[in-house]
Parts: C-alpha cells; sequence; structure tokens
C-alpha cells in the first residue's frame, strides 16, 4: 500500500533555490566546494547505481554480502511493527534484502533527494509488498523530516543508514546527525548503520577511480546539472575527475579540476578558475571501527551488534535508542 495523498501533501518544493543559494556560496569559498548531495540529479543517480556494479567499486557489495549472510539476525534487530526510515533510499536494492526477513504489519519512510527514482523505487515496493506501508520523502535526510502524524505508522522507529553514505560527513558533522537521529526514533527505536572502513588505500583509490570512467561520468555531471538548472556555462570538456585517498583524515576527496584558466557564469554570476583550481564535489570517510563505535555512543546510541563483510571491507551496526 502506498499513501499517495500523504506523500504528496508532505513531498519537499523544487530544490531550485536552495541549490542555487548553495552553489553560489559554494564557488565563492576558497577553496572552492560544493555540497555532494547535489550529485544526484535523474542522470546521476543513475550513474551511481553504474557505480555500484562496477569491479572496483567494493562498498556495495560488501554491504549486500553483510544482509544476505546474516539478514535474518539483523532483521531479528531491527524488529517488526515498526516503521524502518531509510536515508538515501537510492534504487531500494538494499531494504529488500531485509524486507524479506520481516513480517507485516510494517511501515517503510524511503528519503531521497533523487525525485523521480525515489517514487519509482517505492511505487515498485509498494507493488512487491501489498501489506507494506510506503511513505516516500523527497528532500535532504539531514534536515527537518515530515513524517506522517503520530499513530499514522508505527510509533517505534528504526532508521536504516545504508551505503556508507555516514562517510560524506566529517566526524563533527556525522555526530550531530546521529544525535538527530537518536531523537528521530525516540525511546525504543534503532539505528541499522552502514560504513566503510579503513583498509588497503589501494583498493580505495580503484574503487574511485575506475577504469570505465562512471565515477569521473559521475563527478562532471553536477556540472551538467548547473549548466541545466541554473544556466551556467561550465565548459565540461575544460574539467576532469581527481579523486584521491588521504590516509590522516582517512578520506577520500573528489575534486573537479579546471584543465585551463577560465572563467564561469552561473545565474550572471562570474567565478574565476586558474588552471589547476579545483572544486572539491565530495569527502567519503573511512571508519575506524572503535572510532565509530565511540561516536555512536557519544549520540546517545547502545552499540547491540556490529556485523562485517568477509574481506572487512565494511561494517554494519546495530544501534538502540534504549528506553
Ligand atoms: C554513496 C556517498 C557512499 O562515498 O562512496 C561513489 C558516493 N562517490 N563514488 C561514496 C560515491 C564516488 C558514495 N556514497
Amino acid at each position: 500500500m502506498i499513501s499517495q495523498a500523504v506523500a504528496a501533501a508532505a513531498d519537499g518544493v523544487p530544490l531550485t533555490d536552495e541549490f542555487l543559494a548553495d552553489v553560489l556560496r559554494g564557488l565563492s569559498a576558497a577553496p572552492k566546494t560544493l555540497p555532494c548531495k547535489y550529485l544526484y540529479d535523474a542522470a546521476g543517480s543513475q550513474l551511481f547505481d553504474q557505480i555500484c556494479a562496477l569491479p572496483e567499486y567494493y562498498v556495495t557489495r560488501a554491504e549486500i554480502a553483510i544482509l544476505r549472510r546474516h539478514g535474518r539476525e539483523i532483521a531479528g534487530c531491527v524488529g517488526n511493527s515498526c516503521t524502518i526510515i531509510e536515508y538515501g533510499s537510492g534504487n531500494g536494492r538494499k531494504v529488500r534484502l531485509l524486507l524479506k526477513h520481516l513480517q507485516p504489519p510494517l511501515a517503510y519512510v524511503p528519503v531521497d533527494i533523487a525525485r523521480e527514482q525515489l517514487h519509482c523505487s517505492a511505487r515498485a515496493l509498494a507493488e512487491e509488498h501489498p501489506y507494506l506501508e510506503v511513505h516516500p520523502l523527497c528532500g535532504d535526510f539531514t534536515g527537518p523530516l515530515s513524517l506522517p502524524p503520530n499513530g499514522a505508522l508505527f510509533s517505534r522507529r528504526v532508521v536504516y543508514f545504508p551505503g556508507s553514505t555516514i562517510g560524506n560527513f566529517t566526524p563533527q558533522e556525522a555526530l550531530r546527525l546521529l544525535r538527530q537521529t537518536a531523537e528521530l526514533c525516540g525511546p525504543d527505536g534503532g539505528l541499522l548503520l552502514a560504513a566503510d572502513l579503513r583498509k588497503d588505500p589501494r583498493v580505495i583509490d580503484a574503487a574511485y577511480n575506475d577504469r570505465q570512467g562512471v565515477t569521473a561520468a559521475f563527478n562532471l555531471n553536477l556540472l551538467t546539472r548547473m549548466n541545466r538548472e541554473l544556466g551556467a556555462d561550465f565548459d565540461v570538456d575544460k574539467f576532469w575527475h581527481h579523486a584521491f585517498y588521504d590516509p590522516r583524515p582517512g578520506r577520500v576527496e573528489m575534486h573537479l579540476v579546471s584543465r585551463t584558466d577560465q572563467r564561469v557564469l552561473v545565474s550572471g554570476h562570474r567565478f574565476d578558475f586558474r588552471a589547476g583550481e579545483s572544486i572539491c564535489t565530495e569527502h567519503s570517510y573511512k571508519q575506524n571501527l572503535a572510532d565509530l563505535c565511540e561516536l555512536a555512543s557519544s549520540a546517545g546510541f547502545v552499540v547491540q551488534q556490529v556485523w562485517r563483510d568477509p574481506l572487512n571491507y565494511v561494517c554494519m551496526l546495530y544501534l538502540a535508542t534504549g528506553s
């Protein structure tokens, strides 16, 4: 069952104004930067799905391996008769591996910034699970979520935060988000969190520099998006994709690097680039398990279970809010 009426009312307004404001702010900063959430327009979401299937991109495969191997036990922690809120639900492939071990009734609130993909996957999921109450929310999961009124869904809330997307946040931002999530879950709730672990830097580097150039296309698509949605005049051929792992902070930085000195217009505002100057489009932190557990406790969670894939590439934690 899909609650169309509620979903339409709760859905966010078009993002253009906020997008423009964020782009003007980010390109005025030194060094230049853009929020990574804008990588996910319709084309970007498709490219991201292609990334997930790349031989070098281990992140998705490793999380799916955990869900396949430990799905029953994970579902046991999540429990029945709850509302599952998924941060960054994407194509909905992972949550299916969880839902298959859970019994109705259940409610599911996928939250994603990519509108088309969100509604498409929510509809498919609702059709496959007739007794699942599906309530998609389009928007940024770090902002306030307009969940349906108390009583419409199940009061016990479990957030599923997949994909190692937590890595897009600095440790400080991650703590804030986890605290906010503990608040959202309330007592007796939980957070099922997947995170990418530190590992051989060569493995990480390869995952963000795939040989087919899909990650490059994903990154460069942000320029195309600004051209289309904000009337910018980026010459996409005058930028290149640069991603590298910095072991000290333990993060990948993804950049769009200007090949030449150039001037770009974004809705009437001028931005100058020197040759070699870049826009940072993403940070992807790799976690240390002990630090991550400590972060979770500081946010008010109790670490109940930890699972890892056979290669120890990623981990999944079930964090409870306690009662
Ligand atoms: C979806 C944020 C987890 O950081 O690995 C993939 C996005 N960027 N390749 C990541 C991404 C470049 C991805 N997350």
